[in-house]
């Protein structure tokens, strides 16, 4: 699978094989795609808890919605927490970025421009609102993205949920820890495709070019070339979806 195919396989899958153990290996994988994202700053603010099904309590599973089928029903879930305190050591790992050729003196980068200039800067903006949490958020966006990618390709199913616990209680984690999401992971036990693309806003309405309002314009040439390579696909809700949604209902006990 390339990673056209790859974008345009993915899914939030909600049905897991509730038998099916995930591999140590592809879990890995996926934080090694993760790790390997795009860092703001290079602080590496994304990290994460693994917990695999027999270590999934009923306090861990209630942290997410007061009933919350979906993560009954994963074998491992990921909660993806972005620590606020790894902007401590920007200075550090801005200068590990000079040093290996990443930022070029060229561009003005300097370890002067860097105490100087940009920590005051990002921690001025960090004080005076919750610009640290956005950034490290972003960061875990983009790590998260790439760990359900690589998932897809491994022929596993993520989908995120939101956290309501107590990280602090439940894990163990720092008090500058902020849970973002929590993350399903097995093997599909609906179709991985899920019954089709799911439906997203107009691309013209999405995209600009030059400035809001003036959409980008969308080519059909590229459009096809896409729906070729797997990236565009057949549109949700396939003809079959319905049963198939009772079907899995009936199978895990839900009602329809
Ligand atoms: C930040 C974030 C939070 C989400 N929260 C939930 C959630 O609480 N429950 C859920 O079923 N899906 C959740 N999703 C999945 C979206 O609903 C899903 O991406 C959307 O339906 C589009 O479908 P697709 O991912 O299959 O393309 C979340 C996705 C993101 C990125």
């Amino acid at each position: 699978m390339d990673i056209f195919e790859t974008i345009g396989s993915r899914r939030s899958i909600r049905f897991y094989q509730t038998w099916r153990p995930v591999e140590r290996w592809k879990i890995q994988t996926m934080l090694e795609a993760a790790r390997l994202a795009s860092h703001a700053a290079n602080v590496n603010a994304l990290r994460a808890v693994v917990v695999e099904r027999e270590n999934i309590t009923e306090e861990i599973e209630n942290a997410t919605l007061p009933v919350n089928m979906q993560l009954r029903l994963a074998p491992t879930l990921i909660f993806w927490y972005g620590d606020l305190a790894a902007w401590d050591d920007q200075s550090e790992t801005l200068k590990k970025l000079m040093q290996v050729g990443a930022l070029a003196p060229g561009f003005g980068w300097s370890e002067a421009f860097i105490d100087d200039f940009m920590v005051p800067m990002t921690k001025a903006a960090s004080e005076a609102g919750e610009q640290g949490a956005i950034m490290t958020a972003l960061d875990a966006g983009l790590g998260i993205a790439q760990a359900q990618l690589i998932a897809t390709t491994l022929g596993l199913g993520t989908c995120l949920n939101p956290f309501f616990g107590d990280a602090q209680a439940l894990f163990g984690l720092p008090e500058t820890a902020r849970i973002w999401w929590v993350m399903t992971v097995g093997y599909p036990a609906e179709s991985p495709d899920g019954g089709g693309q799911r439906p997203r806003e107009d691309f013209e309405k999405l995209f600009h070019l030059g400035r809001y309002g003036e959409p980008f314009p969308r080519d059909d040439d590229v459009v096809e070339q896409l729906e070729e390579a797997g990236m565009i696909q057949e549109p949700a809700p396939a003809p079959w979806r319905k049963d198939e949604l009772r079907a899995l209902a009936a199978m895990f006990g839900l009602p329809e």
